[in-house]
């Protein structure tokens, strides 16, 4: 069996900042309320008059990380697409991928994990090389949030939370058996559907339908209990990590850098403080991006990365949790 590593980063945000004041324009919330319970200053949004979407920053963010990786597109394998806001309801983004990077036929699958999009991708590609199928896998994570989102007072639990953007990573075969991902875990838990949903269009429930009840239907606005999931995802993220630790026999000490999910930097803060984490041993930049849900993690690791955080040899540990629920950990021998 082979082993996989992490050789190429990208990542790419549209250049339109909004802020927590901008917010206050367009709803009832202030800077004080979204800093004190998410730690998010500010977001990135595509502007209207932009050609950017999921697929387009995905594609954005997968130029850079082959250029990294020291590949070209022809080296590449096969595509994992994460995304909870494909540019279509069907094809997935994947395909959009092959096609805007002019790649060869080669196969595409997009990931339906939401916030825990990225460690699914991640992992799904992880086994693809240790089978030896193929031996450089292009793994995207990306988010057109902005246009999705209830921008009133109505939604504001929800839509101040999230930002776009996208990340993106290569995932080479290493005959380096101690180095690169060392194991994944993944969960999920679908009687919690309900409470972290976008519950339409759907067959059941299609755009007719949303049209007819004439603005009463707005099942096309995310939904979430912000409370209840706050509540799962600090002690599933908690479970998940231990879980890969464990599976490694490593401990919380052992961690150089934990990239969590950017969910909220409570959540976040929570999980350093029970590890006995110090801040240098994790990375959070929420305050610059929002959630940015499938692209959050890759973000974040890309960052990390560039500010040269992640030096060879280090233990790096990335955890997510969200809708589905789903949640999962990847602990990486750098
Ligand atoms: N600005 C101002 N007030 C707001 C607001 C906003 N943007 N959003 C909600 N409020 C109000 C609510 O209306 C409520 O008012 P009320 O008490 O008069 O009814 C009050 O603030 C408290 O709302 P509540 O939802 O209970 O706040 P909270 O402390 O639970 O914080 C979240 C809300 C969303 C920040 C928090 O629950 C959370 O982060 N949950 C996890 C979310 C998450 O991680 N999601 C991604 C999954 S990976």
């Amino acid at each position: 069996m082979y082993n996989s590593k992490i050789t190429g980063l990208g990542f790419y945000v549209p250049e339109n900042v909004v802020t927590n004041d901008d917010l206050s324009g367009l709803m009832d919330t202030d800077d004080a309320w979204i800093q004190e319970r998410t730690g998010i200053k500010e977001r990135h949004w595509i502007p209207k008059n932009s050609d950017d979407t999921s697929a387009v920053m995905g594609a954005k963010a997968a130029k850079i990380a082959i250029r990294k990786a020291g590949l070209t597109k022809d080296d590449i394998d096969f595509i994992v697409f994460a995304t909870l806001s494909p540019d279509y309801f069907f094809p997935g983004c994947g395909v959009q991928i092959q096609e805007m990077l002019e790649m060869d036929t080669i196969g595409a699958i997009d990931i339906r994990n939401q916030c825990s999009g990225f460690v699914y991708a991640l992992s799904t590609a992880d086994q693809f090389i240790k089978t030896g199928m193929y031996k450089n896998i292009l793994v995207i994570g990306a988010e057109f949030h902005s246009n999705g989102l209830d921008k009133t007072t109505r939604g504001r639990g929800v839509s101040v939370i999230f930002g776009d953007g996208a990340g993106a990573c290569i995932l080479s075969r290493t005959e380096d058996n101690k180095k690169g991902i060392l194991s994944s875990h993944l969960h999920s838990e679908g009687k919690h559907a309900d409470k972290l949903i976008v519950e339409s269009p759907s067959i059941n429930n299609w755009v007719p339908e949303i049209i007819d009840s004439k603005g009463e239907d707005i099942s096309f606005y995310p939904y979430m209990d912000g409370t209840f999931v706050f509540k799962h995802a600090i002690v599933r993220f908690s479970e998940v990590i231990m879980e890969g630790l464990a599976a490694n026999n490593l401990s919380p000490s052992d961690i150089d850098l934990f990239i969590p999910h950017q969910a909220n930097l409570r959540i976040s803060q929570f999980v350093q403080h029970k590890f006995k984490l110090s801040d240098d041993q994790v990375y959070n930049n929420i305050m610059n991006y929002g959630n940015t849900t499938a692209a959050s993690i890759i973000i974040a690791l890309s960052e990390a990365f560039e500010k040269g955080l992640i030096k060879d040899n280090d233990l790096v540990v990335l955890a997510a949790f969200g809708s589905g629920f789903t949640w999962g950990s990847v602990v990486i021998r750098w």
